[in-house]
């Protein structure tokens, strides 16, 4: 048994600048333009085995907040036997395998990069921050107490996943990956055609997901039920991300089924399509900051928000680097 080794050290070291910005002429807050997040050398996370779950209180602790994040909904979802906060969905709907598969959305890199400061607050965000927002967003719905057992188990089960991880590395192939920009806007009516052809089968002709019982087999992707639009996935760049390495379910960075170009048309066509709106006027305090492809304005540009939905990116990007 080896997955508790770590990386070699000098894996480690020998990466320690990747995170450094490349230097592009972007104002300061800006983001450099993404280069494939996994081009880079570092490390690949190495997933402990759950069955090293040690038999202690920390360990049920552990393993209830791994049940958690699998069926969030049984507990906390409308029907939830914990109580009623959340629409149905599941953490694991996008952070597959209980957020532990490679370029799944995973929370490899979540314990030793938090508390960490977050430009869409505009603070420095504790795990329970963060946790609370994929509630008020990703769930459309409330967090549990920060105290509760539940957040606390939640805690403990990144705290766990992540022990092999060096404070403030983050692992290669955690989180969503960043696509390239593609040259032209993302085209919903392209979307559409592809979606109906690829993904309906298991999410729905009206994006409704597919229920047994009280709990979703395939999860919504629009409609009430389905994440609101201030959740990571309404940005075109974390949608495409997350589809191109992951969907039709099945997909592996390995042997995807989708091009870049179809991934960011399905994220286009898919966010074009109603879901539950949260005011989010307090988000992105500091304009230069916020992300291009950010739906909503204002912005520190002049170009229009259909523009920083769909793109094209390149011409905005152009513009930010202009002293
Ligand atoms: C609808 C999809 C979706 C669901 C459901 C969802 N999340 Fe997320 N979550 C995301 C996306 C996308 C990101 C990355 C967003 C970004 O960087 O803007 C994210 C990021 C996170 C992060 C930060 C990861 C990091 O490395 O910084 C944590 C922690 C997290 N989610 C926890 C949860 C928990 C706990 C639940 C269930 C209560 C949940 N999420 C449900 C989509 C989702
Ligand atoms: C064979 C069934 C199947 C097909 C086909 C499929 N998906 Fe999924 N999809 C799933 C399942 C299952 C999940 C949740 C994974 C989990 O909970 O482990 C999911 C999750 C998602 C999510 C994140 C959760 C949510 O509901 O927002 C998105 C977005 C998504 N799929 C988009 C797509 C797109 C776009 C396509 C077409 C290219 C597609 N899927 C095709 C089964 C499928």
């Amino acid at each position: 048994m080896n997955e508790f080794r770590l990386p070699p050290l000098a894996a480690w070291l020998a990466i320690g600048a990747v995170s450094l910005p490349v230097l592009t002429g972007l104002h300061p807050g800006q983001k450099a333009p993404p280069a494939p997040a996994d081009s880079t050398d570092r490390p690949r996370w190495v997933v402990p085995d759950i069955r090293r779950i040690p038999q202690t209180p920390e360990g049920n602790l552990i393993r209830y907040g791994r049940e958690l994040i699998a069926r969030t909904s049984d507990y906390l979802g409308p029907a939830g036997k914990v109580r009623p906060l959340s629409n149905g969905m599941n953490c694991q709907n996008c952070h597959l395998d209980a957020g532990t598969r490679f370029l799944g959305n995973n929370y490899g890199a979540v314990y030793a990069t938090y508390p960490k400061f977050r430009a869409r607050s505009g603070t420095r965000e504790t795990i329970v921050k963060r946790i609370s927002d994929c509630f008020e967003r990703s769930l459309n719905g409330r967090a549990p107490d920060s105290t509760s057992r539940e957040m606390t188990a939640m805690i403990a089960y990144m705290k766990w996943l992540g022990s092999g991880v060096p404070k403030g590395r983050t692992p290669k192939g955690t989180g969503v990956e960043k696509l390239r920009y593609p040259d032209r806007p993302a085209d919903p009516a392209a979307g559409g055609r592809l979606y109906t052809a690829k993904c309906a089968v298991c999410h729905g002709k009206n994006g409704e997901g597919i229920k047994a019982g009280k709990s979703f087999v395939y999860p919504p992707v629009w409609g009430p039920d389905s994440y609101n639009d201030a959740a990571g996935l309404y940005r075109l760049s974390n949608f495409a991300g997350f589809v191109k390495n992951n969907m039709p379910f099945g997909a592996t960075p390995e042997a995807p089924q989708l091009t870049d170009e179809e991934a960011w048309d399905l994220a286009a066509f898919v966010n074009s399509q109603p879901r539950p709106h949260k005011d989010q006027s307090g988000d992105w305090k500091d304009l230069r900051q916020k992300p291009i492809d950010f739906p909503f304005g204002p912005y520190a540009d002049s170009f229009p928000e259909k523009q920083h939905k769909y793109g094209p990116y390149r011409p905005i990007l152009e513009s930010l680097k202009q002293p």
